[in-house]
């Protein structure tokens, strides 16, 4: 302890605060992913709201984007509306054209590229450039690129957000959720940190901590993994469309190739029109596809999903169902395999044509 009596950032002081195991992951993950400091949190949830909370005060406007992971617009809906917090939710694809959107009262741009479910690419360093200009903070939520794949400070992010739980982590055993921060985020971020308490325990960190050392094998596995499923996928008659950023013909490629070292392994696809239950033969009847909402392991999953009810700034139609894979640390010949057979599954379980009387 100082004479001043102000702590010193990774000082062993309560273990709320942290322990030398947090410190460690902290001081790696703010290194890795090029910001300036680190803060771990019990989930990836509780690092979101951290990062808001920092920021924002009873009378501010949010600005959050229409694709962020469901629970982050939840936050902008509920809880934060409920301290006197509005919002605007806003279209992914709106780049500069944010301008239009601020507000005198704006101190919060959310965003979060690609984006959860539908894998929009936001154009960052533009979007950034006019956030800063009024004075507000950009946060953004960096999970899918792991903090390996995207430096979000160099593309003008204040704050980056990592649900721990899911790459860095990366064995699906855990719970974690990371704040970096450039130096002038620091403060509010570390008061924000301090009066929530949602602090992780040394086991957690410790997890984390291992995860980050076998991050980079795992994602050039998963990615290309990835990859390979979903060029697989865009072939199939089934399929209307891949949602993939690193696929060339898909409209954020440009974005990803400019802003992204490279590919996680999470993705969507759009299949072409076809009854509920035929999806879920296809989904249920997988052997290597789990079925599971958090990614980022070392297993493949397949879940439906269901953005024309959740989006608000773009059309998703309902006829057309929507699936979210991800790709774990099996054999991608396995997986194609595990895939044919499904579409064989969704293909018979299709109603048959009336065939006509001669
Ligand atoms: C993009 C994204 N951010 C944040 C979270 C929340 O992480 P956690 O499950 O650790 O609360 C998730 C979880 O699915 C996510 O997909």
């Amino acid at each position: 302890m100082k004479k001043s009596g102000k702590r010193e950032f990774g000082e062993v002081f309560y273990g709320r605060h942290g322990t030398p195991t947090t410190f460690a992951l902290q001081d790696t993950v703010a290194r890795v992913e090029g910001g300036w400091r680190s803060f771990a949190f019990s989930s990836g949830k509780a690092a979101i709201l951290a990062a808001l909370m920092g920021f924002l005060v009873s009378g501010d406007h949010l600005l959050m984007v229409d694709s962020a992971y469901g629970p982050s617009r939840e936050l902008a809906k509920g809880l934060l509306k409920r301290f006197g917090v509005t919002h605007t939710l806003y279209d992914p694809l709106i780049g500069a054209g944010i301008e239009e959107l601020m507000q005198p009262n704006t101190r919060v741009v959310f965003t979060e590229s690609p984006g959860s479910i539908t894998f929009e690419m936001q154009d960052m360093p533009a979007i950034a450039k006019v956030a800063h200009k009024a004075g507000a903070t950009v946060i953004t939520d960096n999970t899918w690129a792991s903090p390996l794949l995207c430096d979000p400070f160099s593309l003008g992010a204040d704050v980056s957000v990592q649900a721990g739980t899911k790459y860095i982590v990366g064995h699906s055993d855990a719970m974690l959720g990371m704040v970096t921060v450039n130096e002038k985020s620091y403060e509010p971020v570390k008061q924000a940190f301090e009066d929530l308490g949602a602090s992780p325990g040394p086991d957690d960190c410790y997890l984390g901590l291992r995860g980050m050392r076998t991050l980079s094998v795992r994602l050039e596995r998963q990615g290309k993994t990835g990859l390979k499923l979903a060029r697989w996928l865009a072939k199939r008659p089934e399929v209307a469309r891949v949602l993939h950023p690193a696929l060339p013909d898909d409209p954020g490629y440009k974005i990803w190739r400019r802003d992204f070292k490279g590919a996680s392994g999470l993705f969507g696809v759009v299949l072409n029109p076809v009854s509920e239950k035929a999806v879920a033969a296809l989904l249920d009847g997988f052997e290597l596809f789990g079925m599971g909402y958090s990614w980022g392991g070392y297993e493949s999953l397949a879940i439906p999903t269901y953005p024309h009810k959740i989006r608000e700034t773009s059309e998703w139609d309902p006829a057309f169902p929507c699936l979210r894979f991800h790709a774990g640390l099996e054999h991608p010949d396995d997986l194609i395999a595990d895939l044919e057979k499904g579409f064989e599954r969704l293909n018979k379980a299709k109603p048959r044509k009336a065939k006509k009387r001669g």
